[in-house]
């Protein structure tokens, strides 16, 4: 129970990393808002969860929908103690292909979206005056470019920026800010990234997961419950003196 009667909103908790943060949360004492632009499924998903999971409907695009998600909590729960940002959407094409519009999207969502939903969360932090912990989801892909996964790469290196300079900004305030950079997840949202592989490098369907599997210094992809001792961690009291860092959870993939 290391967070024992703390509020949390977790963006994009409907499913996937998401979903099992939330579940662990639970476990371990908290309240979460699972926080998605799926409402039907983010309401299933806190069903399942049980009475300290809620769901409530976020569009981190929408600067009135992030106000009015943590206005919720704050009615909810009289405050927020804990945000994860771990909502993004990937995609993936050689340079000569990549268009505006996956663009803008991309960085509206994974950059736009967690820098203002850290804005809300700090802003509601700091009226309240008891600190917070906020934690991003950055990527092994933020740490170096790959050849067809550019924006999703640029977002991610974004994410790492924005975590040291928040971090740095908002220590004053009581409010701690990490990020973790985890390897490759196996889920739904592998199955997509699976299906663009397949796509622009002419494999079988499952191939490419089976190659990055193997690649692993771990021996296996992760799964969304190997990120959720660190979202623990980060979230709760030892983790106090620890300042705008990002930590890998990858098996091993990556050093820094
Ligand atoms: N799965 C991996 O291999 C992996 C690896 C490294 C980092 N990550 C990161 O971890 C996080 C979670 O990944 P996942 O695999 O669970 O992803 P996922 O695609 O399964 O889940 C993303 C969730 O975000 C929600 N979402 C999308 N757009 C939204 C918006 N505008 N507003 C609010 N919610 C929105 C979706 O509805 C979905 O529930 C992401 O930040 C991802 O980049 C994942």
């Amino acid at each position: 129970m290391r967070l024992e009667g703390k509020s949390a909103l977790i963006t994009g908790a409907a499913r996937g990393i998401g979903k099992a943060f939330a579940q662990r949360y639970v476990s371990e004492g908290a309240t979460v808002a699972i926080a998605d632009i799926d409402l039907a499924r983010a309401q299933e998903s806190a069903e399942e969860i049980g009475p300290d999971a809620y769901a409530v409907y976020l569009d981190v695009t929408d600067q009135a929908s992030i106000e009015s998600a943590v206005a919720a909590v704050e009615e909810q729960k009289g405050g927020l103690d804990i945000l994860i940002n771990n909502a993004a959407l990937f995609d993936l094409a050689p340079i000569v292909e990549i268009t505006r519009e996956s663009y803008g999207r991309l960085f509206d969502i994974n950059v736009a979206g967690t820098l203002f939903m850290m804005q809300a969360a700090a802003r509601s932090m700091i009226k309240r005056g008891r600190g917070g912990k906020i934690i991003n989801m950055a990527s092994q892909a933020g740490r170096r470019g790959e050849p067809l996964v550019g924006v999703y790469c640029a977002t991610k290196a974004a994410i790492i920026s924005l975590t040291q300079s928040a971090g740095l900004n908002l220590i004053s305030q009581g409010i701690n800010v990490n990020a973790i950079a985890p390897g490759v997840v196996d889920g739904e949202h592998w199955d997509g990234v699976d299906a663009l592989f397949a796509k622009y490098e002419g494999l079988a369907p499952g191939e490419k997961k089976a190659a990055v599997s193997k690649s692993v210094p771990f021996g296996r992809m992760g799964t969304a419950e190997d990120l959720t001792g660190m979202a623990v961690f980060l979230a709760s009291a030892d983790a106090e003196y620890i300042v705008a860092q990002t930590y890998n959870v990858d098996g091993g993939n990556w050093m820094s």
